[in-house]
């Protein structure tokens, strides 16, 4: 009843925001991420009649069961896979990360993605990679792309009950093998809204919304084309103007969600500087403050002299398409 994985994050190209139905996590459009190969989360779980309580150990660091964490995010997804596998044994959990929690380098993808993997083999589910989409969609959206290595596609789905909406591959990590996102960190301080709060509020507040879900079967459909392509001006173009989008909404929600700092803005405006000197490099961002250039490799160098230029960034990382989850043999328990 113990088991190990691991899982990437993955960065949106096309953005998920906003759910159709907050029970189920039922996106209201379809996405598309890549996913990377140097932000992991590696989790070991054990369902015991030995645990009288759930236990959950994060980066060496005890979560208290009365904790946000646990009781808003992780608690329901528990119970959900005890109601599927037909337990009520507790479980312990122990995780490790090597990227910041909350601080919009999806954390919550790469981890709900390795603690279903986990779970599904821990329990013996027998869920098929589709089906732990599915599962791992309801503890984080965004964490059911996760599942699956390089280009990803989450389909919005039609179906009520959720069974039509899950990730499904677009192209393998090797397909494109010199794409690179250029993360780079310009805080590590935990966001004040999550982006579980932060869509929900913008759903019902922003009078952008409506438009923004006309436009997305465009972007997805470019956003195919470049990746069928190995385009990247077509991939990089389309995915900047989609993160702006999402964040027009974000700012139009009542209150208004600024995720930005003073970096992340002199990023975006030293990624377009780079871009009219002839780079092909094109930013994207989430729910927080770290900017993420997407680019090719032969233009790395340039891209990090570049950013070097603008000062206070704490921490550059450059990713290339990674795997999707998988069980490892070594436990960290
Ligand atoms: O799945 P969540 O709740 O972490 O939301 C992810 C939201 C964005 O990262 C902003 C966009 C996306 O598609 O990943």
């Amino acid at each position: 009843m113990k088991a190990t994985a691991i899982a990437n994050a993955n960065i949106a190209l096309i953005k998920y925001w906003g759910k159709r139905d907050e029970n189920l996590f039922l996106p209201q459009n379809s996405s598309i991420s890549l996913t990377t190969d140097c932000l992991s989360v590696k989790t070991t779980v054990e369902f015991s009649s030995r645990n009288k309580k759930d236990i959950l150990i994060l980066n060496n660091r005890n979560y208290p069961l009365n904790s946000k964490e646990y009781k808003k995010y992780l608690k329901p997804f528990l119970n959900k896979i005890r109601k599927l596998a037909g337990t009520k044994r507790k479980i312990k959990i122990v995780s490790q990360s090597n990227l910041p929690k909350g601080a919009g380098l999806a954390s919550s993808a790469a981890g709900f993605a390795a603690l279903t993997a986990a779970v599904n083999e821990a329990l013996g589910l027998g869920l098929n990679k589709r089906e732990m989409s599915i599962l791992a969609r309801q503890g984080s959206g965004s964490a059911c792309r996760s599942i699956y290595g390089g280009f990803v596609e989450w389909q919005r789905g039609k179906k009520d009950d959720g069974s039509d909406s899950f990730a499904l591959q677009i192209a393998p990590a090797d397909y494109w093998p010199d794409i690179r996102m250029v993360i780079c960190l310009t805080s590590i301080k935990e966001k004040k809204v999550s982006s579980r709060e932060g869509m929900a509020q913008t759903v019902k507040t922003s009078p952008f919304y409506p438009c923004w879900l006309k436009t997305i079967d465009k972007d997805i459909k470019s956003a195919k084309r470049a990746i069928k392509n190995r385009d990247i001006s077509l991939l990089g173009k389309v995915s900047e103007e989609n993160c702006l989008k999402m964040h027009a909404l974000m700012i139009t929600t009542k209150p208004g969600i600024i995720y930005w700092n003073e970096k992340t803005i002199a990023l975006i405006h030293k990624t377009r500087e780079l871009r009219e000197r002839g780079l092909k490099c094109y930013f994207t961002i989430d729910a927080g403050p770290q900017v993420k250039i997407l680019c090719e490799k032969k233009d790395l160098k340039e891209l990090i002299k570049g950013i070097k230029k603008v000062s206070g960034i704490k921490n550059v990382i450059i990713a290339r398409p990674g795997p999707g989850v998988k069980i490892s043999k070594n436990h960290l328990f």
